[in-house]
Formats: structure tokens, C-alpha cells, sequence
């Protein structure tokens, strides 16, 4: 039996509800792989600052650093908007990632044919989407120095060569194990810190990924061809806050924010959540979509628990559920699916392979 220990942090709105649905496949992964998993759960977000008063209890964030993997809900809500920037749920986030030391960021996009009517494309844009985004996730402009007197604020963007160093090799080893095409994203006409980045990233990928195929496409542009063209895409590798913006851009290819999945990796740690917010507008009416969190689990298994088959067999239970429907309402129209159903119904697939 290998034995995985994992943090399970809901956090706020519907956090909880898929993390519920995450944890159950989780568990049946377990067993079908004799995994004997034991989960500790933490606090973090808006639900550690009612309880504390901050955004991360301390125990928390040192059970993270002990574990095997972390899974992780979604933080924030209107509660708490007016909090200062420090005492805000995401800080709690900020501060897992920064300590947990996961510097890279991985959004795998696909878009499936039978989800082509809920998105707003036309088939044939879609026809062979599927794309990884590497996004650094521990610098730049999240991270730099901040402030605010009552007519201004200001919020610093620094890079320093070993971060764009690490992150470019991340993305050009994911690169070679795919297609060998490498789409670095940056302002370089305007910024300094893309100017650093796109030089660094050119001499990683010469001197120790001479087979990837590398362009650099500013994001402004990368934001169009992602609607235009998105088919031409591989690995994109980009900065922190250009990552953050244009992944809620490519989950519109897939169907819904809520099927997109993520792992956040470091040297050892690996923390995974899905991409979506915490969508206070429909906590607790149990409908929201699990489907980005339990592809998390899948990319925990393969990542961080070293479960390549139950992985695989997560994510072919998932792909059979999404081609039959029906689906939750972010997706669904008519006679959608609740979060529980969907569950069950991802659950029996996986115990039927
Ligand atoms: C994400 C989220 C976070 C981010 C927020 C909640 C701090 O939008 O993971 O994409 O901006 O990184
Ligand atoms: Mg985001």
C-alpha cells in the first residue's frame, strides 16, 4: 500500500460543494489503486479569517508543506471585499502559493466536440484545441511591493532572471512531451520585466531545448489569436498576471470555467485547485460544476501521488460522463444536472473501469 497524505482545503462559496464531489472520486481512486490516503483538512480564505482572523491558519499552511499534495476549493466573496488587501481571502491563497514554493502553474485547456454548442465558437475554431497554459505563479506584479495613499497606489512588477529561468524550463519540458511548440507571452514594447523575459526565455529554450519551436507573441495579440486561432497553440508560457487573465479567456474554448483544472507545482509541493472562483452568486444551491476540481484530483494522482493509471482512469471517467450529459447549469440549459449527480455519475464510470 503507498501511503498519501493530503491537505483538503474547501475555503469559500463553492469550494466546499466540489471539493465534496473531488474527495469522493479521490477516494474510489484510492481504493480501485490501494492507496491508503489520509486527508487533513485545513482552513484558508474568507472561512479562516471569520474563524482567526487570517487568511490562512498557521497550522494550516505548515500541514501543506507536509504533505503529499494539496487540494484546494476556491477563497473570496463579497463578505469580505472591503477587507484591506492584506486581510483579504486571497491573501491566504497568495501566501500558500509563495510558501508552498509553486512557482508553476499548469492549465490544460481542451475543447471536446460534444461540449462545441455550450461555447460561443464555431465548431471548426474548435476543431483540435488543446493547449497547456504555464503560468508563473509566485512573482511579478502579484507579488511586488504595493501601496496607496488617498490619491494614488501603485503595485511593482520585478522578475528576477531565476524565476523566468525555472518557469521557462517547466514549460519546455512540458513542450517537448507534447507538440514542440512554444508560445511565450510578454508586452515587450512596453514593459521592462517582458523585455528581461523574453531574452531569458530565448537562451533556455537555444541552449537546453534546441528541438521546441519557440515564438513570442505580445498578449495583447495572444488574446485575439486565443479566439481566432486557438488551435495553433501548444504550451503558452507566460508571466503571472497575463497567465491569470488569459486562462479565464481559454476556458470559454472548453465550455465553462468550471471544467478547467489546474496544478501548481514547485520543486517537491504540488498544490491543485480548480481555476474558478469561489461564485458566491450560486453557493450552497448544489449546482455547481465539480468537473474542474476532480480533473485536479486527476492531475494530482499523476503528478504529485505518482498514480499515472488512475489518473488516466479519473480522467476517461470524466470524458464518458461529459460526451452522455447531462451537465450542471453552467453548461446545461434545460433539465441540467446537480454537483452531487454529476458525482455519482463520475463515481460509477471510474468503478466501471
Ligand atoms: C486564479 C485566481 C486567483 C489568482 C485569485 C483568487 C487570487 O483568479 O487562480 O486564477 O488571481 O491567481
Ligand atoms: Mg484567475
Amino acid at each position: 500500500m503507498t501511503d498519501a497524505h493530503v491537505v483538503i482545503l474547501p475555503g469559500d462559496g463553492i469550494g466546499p460543494e466540489v471539493l465534496e464531489s473531488a474527495i469522493l472520486v479521490l477516494q474510489k481512486a484510492a481504493q480501485m489503486g490501494s492507496i491508503d490516503l489520509r486527508l487533513e483538512h485545513g482552513w484558508i480564505g474568507g472561512s479562516a479569517l471569520d474563524l482567526c482572523g487570517e487568511p490562512i491558519f498557521p497550522e494550516t499552511l505548515q500541514a501543506c508543506k507536509e504533505a503529499h499534495a494539496v487540494l484546494l476549493g476556491a477563497v473570496g466573496g463579497p463578505k469580505w471585499e472591503n477587507n484591506p488587501g492584506h486581510l483579504r481571502p486571497e491573501a491566504g491563497l497568495l501566501q500558500l502559493r509563495k510558501e508552498m514554493g509553486v512557482y508553476a502553474n499548469l492549465r490544460p485547456v481542451v475543447a471536446r466536440p460534444a461540449l462545441a454548442p455550450f461555447t460561443p465558437y464555431r465548431p471548426e475554431i474548435l476543431q483540435g484545441v488543446d493547449l497547456l497554459m504555464v503560468r508563473e505563479l509566485t512573482g511579478g506584479i502579484y507579488f511586488g511591493e504595493k501601496g496607496r495613499d488617498p490619491d494614488s497606489a501603485f503595485d511593482v512588477c520585478r522578475y528576477h532572471r531565476h524565476e523566468i529561468e525555472r518557469i521557462a524550463r517547466v514549460a519546455g519540458r512540458l513542450a517537448q512531451q507534447r507538440r514542440k511548440k512554444l508560445c511565450s507571452i510578454d508586452k515587450a514594447n512596453v514593459m521592462e520585466t517582458s523585455r528581461l523575459w523574453r531574452q531569458v526565455v530565448t537562451e533556455v529554450m537555444e541552449r537546453e531545448f534546441p528541438d521546441v519551436q519557440l515564438e513570442h507573441v505580445l498578449v495583447d495579440a495572444a488574446a485575439m489569436y486565443l479566439t481566432l486561432k486557438p488551435a495553433q497553440f501548444d504550451v503558452l508560457l507566460t508571466e503571472n498576471m497575463f497567465g491569470d487573465i488569459l486562462s479565464d479567456q481559454a476556458s470559454t474554448l472548453a465550455g465553462s470555467l468550471g471544467l478547467l483544472p489546474s496544478a501548481s507545482l514547485g520543486e517537491q509541493l504540488g498544490l491543485y485547485e480548480p481555476i474558478h472562483g469561489s461564485a458566491p452568486d450560486i453557493a450552497g444551491r448544489g449546482i455547481a460544476n465539480p468537473i474542474g476540481t476532480i480533473l485536479s484530483v486527476a492531475m494530482m494522482l499523476r503528478l504529485s501521488l505518482h498514480q499515472p493509471d488512475l489518473a488516466d482512469a479519473v480522467e476517461r471517467a470524466v470524458e464518458k460522463v461529459l460526451a452522455t450529459g447531462p451537465l450542471t447549469p453552467d453548461l446545461e440549459r434545460y433539465h441540467p444536472s446537480h454537483t452531487r449527480e454529476l458525482t455519482t455519475r463520475v463515481c460509477s464510470a471510474l468503478g466501471a473501469e
